[in-house]
């Protein structure tokens, strides 16, 4: 409402209630024009929707529009299909109450394309779960198949629904959608044997024979030709340009299996069969007899339809009767046969259309399992029926179509007064007549029994002797003549008997007067099919047409119920449906008859205006106050207005709008306080609030801004304080850094530990090798040392942790060749980078990298070898060179000239191990000579000679035995004597025989 407030001067008013003439038709219409005008195609008259079919895609229905109504108030946003949709919704969820929607309007005014919105709106927007999904999916998908078989093109509409649909949507108490329901109500079989020029048969026909596959032509002794069917050439239509039979056919074809279907093919058999039908032609004898001249037809139809032929001819052209207990056969004549025939395929079309009907309810039937979650659940309903009918000719289907929304008129009344008269007790207002035209006399006049029209009607058929459509209007004549509502050629005055003709009579419905024609009323409210057909029919193979035709139906002499009764008593119940249920209204107008978007037949509205009884609907609307809304909402809005509710009113809300409205001089007659809500009378009274309201804004404004701007300013200020009073701290903090931790420090204190910490947590060493460690400031100094210890010690345990058994030998070794050489000896650094292997001997060297394979590759004695590498021993006097290799094993070592053994060397006899402080690779072992066993020291070189005594060293547990000279080494050679090594620095390595019969070693300078 209140945008519908701000939006009235742009494009009239959202809200009819609110139209200030509002007994005027012409202000009514030309607030439908200008909001057609801007594609404002909705527009309410208090809670109903108007809704004039744009014959264009609008930009209004996607899934962000659908999310801009949920959950929205009715009246704070734009009318639209999904606000009603939604508010419909939402009552049922929070009212538990079920509900339905009505929609109605002429053909092609966009009822079944409001409903299918609405569907749609429920299918995105509720909870769903998977079988919930599927529920929708057959939701939407039944549709298309109800369509095919009960939609066809009219003059007024492409895709007219050809019966009323009531269809009930069941949500559980979750508020997702788990059943569904449908009722069909009178569906327009005269269009299967005959139709008017530009308009086609049920589009299935014109579906199959366009989409169907050859071969099941074929099977159906069908031709593609629509042209070779006497039902569908009638309207001289067989194509639409809008329509595309071959993809509807596919779509409907898809739809069947997702609705439950598996007998296609016997539904398909059927439809043939009526086409069959239409071209079984007849011919007279000489005696006035009727005979079957096309007998192919015969012979396909008993076939498709699975019934004997010739039984099947005879009961086309003879009809059975029992008279006096006896039944006697009787002769058609050829008018009687023609129509026989149309009998049988209206009726056959008409029951199978009921049976899917029933076919569908079954698929979106509520399923037993989830029964129980069913509970507490509740129903929106929606019906989609035909709207007044006004045609140049009005036959017995106008007739029953205005019946009906008669009847739906009288629903509204009762409705809409019922929930008015509730609101204002609820509101403790004291109930005023509300002027408005109650049609009950005219539903009495039309249902009443005995009296009523259709009363007559039924009488007249079933009366012996001569009857017929013109004795049944002197009928009532004789019977309703005088009544207000009814006028014939004979009863009425001179200006209305100029606009009669003598075979009809008018009925003054609430919308207006239409005018019938009696022809063919008795005919179609017999709606009778010959009794031997019936019993053709009921032995048929086809399980649908056995469904449809019960042989109960044949034994019963009970006549079954007029076509008109039958009507009747299916209105009343969907009355009874519709009034337990909370109804919402839509009504839909046709803003012209080309179906042309942008135009405007101001006549063709005005005549809907009138027959959907809008005018009406806004009297009963108005009667009482055009407007209402509860305290708090009023108060909210319009506040400003006073200065005693500005800005804000503290005391109950009644007493709060009490005072704004003496402020606003409102007068006792225009409102009425409730308990909870204000109701005002006329909109003008509204609008001048609302003006006010529009002039008070920019003062409001300028309040709301400087009250804005002084709060942003003292939120800047604080902020600038609070900043000014934090750089106090911390240079006081600075001051006093040295001092014990005291008040005037503690901020800068803290800051500066935190800020350590923070800095030393991004800054930690990565690696054990790595020993930057951020310098701590004073005060945190000693946390900052065991910090750094433990954060080592961390990383040590992890990389030990990592390291594997060779490698942690490797390491010992490394350690213990550190120990022995670090500064001792020139090559010793660059030996550090280089890995101990298990092995040096030639065949083993390209396998090198695998140390662990050959640690026990062979065995001396019971010995494994640890190790072996090539030497070169220098003989102890004249030092001639020899290679030879050395192995140790874990008590020995042995000097081997290949296979020989040359010298074993035991461990525990060794005395110590002479090597040179330079960067050669001479060594000596230094052996017992007493020994026999053992031959006296040894001289050797090797070039591995930091591992190789690394080794032995460990190996003989003799480490400590290493001795490093930096000039010479001596060595026994025998009996006491000894011979001398001497090392000296040169450019190039050099071992030969010296002076004095020494040794000289000479070593590469290596930097
Ligand atoms: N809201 C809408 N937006 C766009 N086109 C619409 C709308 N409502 C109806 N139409 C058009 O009007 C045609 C007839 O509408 P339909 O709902 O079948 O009428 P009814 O059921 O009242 O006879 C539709 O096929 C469609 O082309
Ligand atoms: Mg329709």
């Amino acid at each position: 409402m209140e945008s519908a407030l701000t939006a009235r001067d742009r494009v009239g008013v959202q809200d009819f209630v609110l139209l200030e003439n509002y007994n005027s038709e012409a202000a009514f219409i030309e607030n439908l024009r200008r909001r057609f005008r801007e594609n404002l195609i909705y527009t309410y008259i208090g809670s109903v929707l108007v809704s004039v079919n744009p014959y264009k895609e609008l930009e209004i229905y996607s899934k962000p529009q659908m999310e801009r109504y949920r959950g929205v108030s009715f009246y704070e946003i734009s009318p639209h299909i999904y606000a009603v949709s939604d508010n419909t919704y939402r009552a049922m969820r929070t009212e538990r109450k079920d509900q339905c929607i009505l929609i109605s309007g002429e053909s092609g005014a966009g009822k079944t394309e409001a409903s299918k919105k609405i569907l749609l709106y429920y299918a995105v927007t509720c909870p769903t779960n998977d079988h919930m999904a599927a529920l929708g999916d057959r939701l939407l998908q039944s549709n298309p198949v109800l369509e095919a078989f009960g939609n066809a093109k009219t003059l007024r509409n492409d895709n007219s629904s050809r019966f009323g649909k009531y269809m009930d949507v069941q949500f559980d108490f979750r508020g997702a959608p788990v059943g569904g329901h449908i009722l069909n109500y009178l569906l327009e079989k005269s269009r299967v044997v005959h139709q008017n020029h530009g308009e086609r048969n049920f589009h299935i026909f014109y579906q199959l024979l366009d989409g169907g596959e050859d071969d099941l032509l074929i099977t159906l002794d069908l031709e593609r030709n629509p042209q070779k069917y006497q039902y569908l050439v009638k309207g001289n239509c067989p194509r639409l340009s809008s329509v595309s039979d071959k993809n509807n056919w596919k779509v409907v074809m898809k739809a069947l299996p997702v609705i439950g279907f598996t007998e296609e093919e016997k539904l398909l058999n059927i439809i043939a069969s009526v086409l069959h039908l239409g071209n079984t032609q007849f011919g007279e004898g000489e005696e006035g007899e009727t005979y079957i001249t096309t007998e192919t037809q015969i012979h396909h139809l008993s076939k498709l339809m699975g019934v004997d032929g010739s039984a099947l001819g005879e009961a086309l052209t003879h009809k059975k009767l029992t008279a006096k207990g006896e039944e006697m056969i009787s002769p058609l004549s050829f008018e009687q046969a023609l129509s026989a025939r149309d009998a049988l395929a209206k009726a056959v079309y008409g029951r199978t259309f009921t049976w899917l009907v029933e076919k569908i309810n079954q698929s979106l039937a509520l399923k037993d399992e989830l029964y129980h979650s069913s509970k507490g659940s509740s129903v929106i309903g929606l019906l989609d029926i035909y709207g007044f009918e006004v045609l140049q000719h009005n036959s017995f289907e106008q007739f029953c179509i205005n019946y009906c929304n008669e009847k739906l008129q009288q629903l509204f009344i009762e409705l809409t007064l019922r929930s008015e008269q509730e609101e204002y007790e609820t509101e403790g207002i004291a109930w005023e007549t509300v002027q408005y035209f109650d049609n009950k006399i005219i539903c009495d006049l039309i249902e009443e029994k005995h009296k009523g029209i259709i009363s007559i009607l039924d009488e007249e058929c079933l009366r012996p002797g001569e009857t017929c459509d013109v004795s049944f209007l002197e009928k009532l004549e004789d019977a309703l003549g005088g009544h207000p509502h009814f006028v014939t050629h004979k009863l009425a005055n001179g200006k209305t008997r100029r606009v009669m003709s003598r075979e009809e009579f008018r009925l003054l419905h609430y919308a207006g007067e239409v005018n019938y024609n009696v022809n063919g009323f008795l005919d179609k409210n017999n709606d009778s099919l010959n009794r031997n057909l019936k019993e053709v029919m009921c032995q048929s193979d086809n399980q649908i047409l056995q469904h449809c035709f019960r042989r109960e139906e044949v034994i019963d002499q009970k006549r079954p119920e007029m076509a008109a009764t039958q009507f009747k008593n299916s209105l009343m119940k969907l009355m009874e449906i519709l009034m337990s249920k909370e109804p919402s209204y839509v009504r839909c107008i046709k803003p012209n008859d080309a179906k042309q978007p942008g135009r405007f037949d101001e006549v063709l509205v005005r005549h809907q205006v009138k027959y959907l009884g809008l005018m009406e609907n806004l009297r009963v609307r108005r009667a009482g106050f055009a407007y209402r809304r509860r305290f708090e909402a009023f108060l909210q809005r319009y506040k400003p207005l006073c200065p005693e509710t500005w800005p804000n009113w503290h005391g109950r809300l009644s007493d709060g709008v009490s005072t704004l409205v003496s402020h606003l001089g409102y007068k006792p007659e225009e409102y009425k306080l409730g308990r909870s809500k204000i109701f005002i009378r006329f909109p003008k009274t509204l609008f001048t609030t609302e003006d006010a309201l529009e002039a008070k804004k920019p003062e409001i404004v300028i309040v709301i801004q400087s009250g804005w701007r002084g709060m942003k300013a003292r939120r800047r200020a604080k902020r600038r304080r609070q900043a000014a009073e934090l750089i106090r701290r911390f240079i006081k903090g600075f001051i006093y850094r040295h001092e014990e931790y005291c008040p005037e420090n503690e901020y800068f204190l803290d800051h500066v530990r935190y800020s350590f910490l923070k800095n030393l947590r991004q800054n930690l060493p990565k690696s054990v090798l790595d020993k930057n460690w951020p310098t701590p400031p004073p005060l945190v100094a000693e946390a900052s040392e065991h910090l750094r210890r433990m954060h080592m010690r961390n990383m040590t345990l992890k990389y030990c942790r990592r390291v594997q058994p060779e490698w942690k030998k490797q390491m010992m070794q490394k350690v213990e060749a550190s120990k022995i050489f670090k500064d001792q000896k020139d090559s010793y650094p660059q030996s550090v980078g280089r890995l101990f292997l298990d092995s040096r001997l030639v065949m083993y060297r390209e396998n090198t990298q695998h140390l662990r394979r050959f640690s026990h590759c062979f065995t001396l004695g019971n010995d494994k070898v640890q190790y072996g590498v090539s030497v070169i021993k220098y003989d102890r006097r004249g030092f001639k060179p020899r290679p030879r290799q050395l192995l140790l094993t874990n008590t020995f070592a042995v000097l081997v000239d290949r296979t020989k053994i040359k010298q074993r060397m035991d461990y525990s006899a060794m005395r110590g191990i002479s090597v040179s402080s330079l960067s050669d690779g001479v060594f000596v072992v230094h052996m017992p000579s007493e020994d026999n066993k053992q031959k006296g020291d040894v001289v050797l070189h090797c070039s591995h000679v930091i591992e190789l005594v690394t080794k032995l060293a460990m190996m003989a547990n003799k480490v400590s035995y290493v001795n490093i000279s930096p000039g010479s080494i001596r060595f026994a050679v025998a009996r006491g004597k000894e011979g001398i090594i001497d090392f000296v620095r040169g450019s190039e390595l050099k071992v030969a025989k010296g002076k004095r019969g020494h040794l000289l070693v000479v070593s590469q300078r290596l930097y």
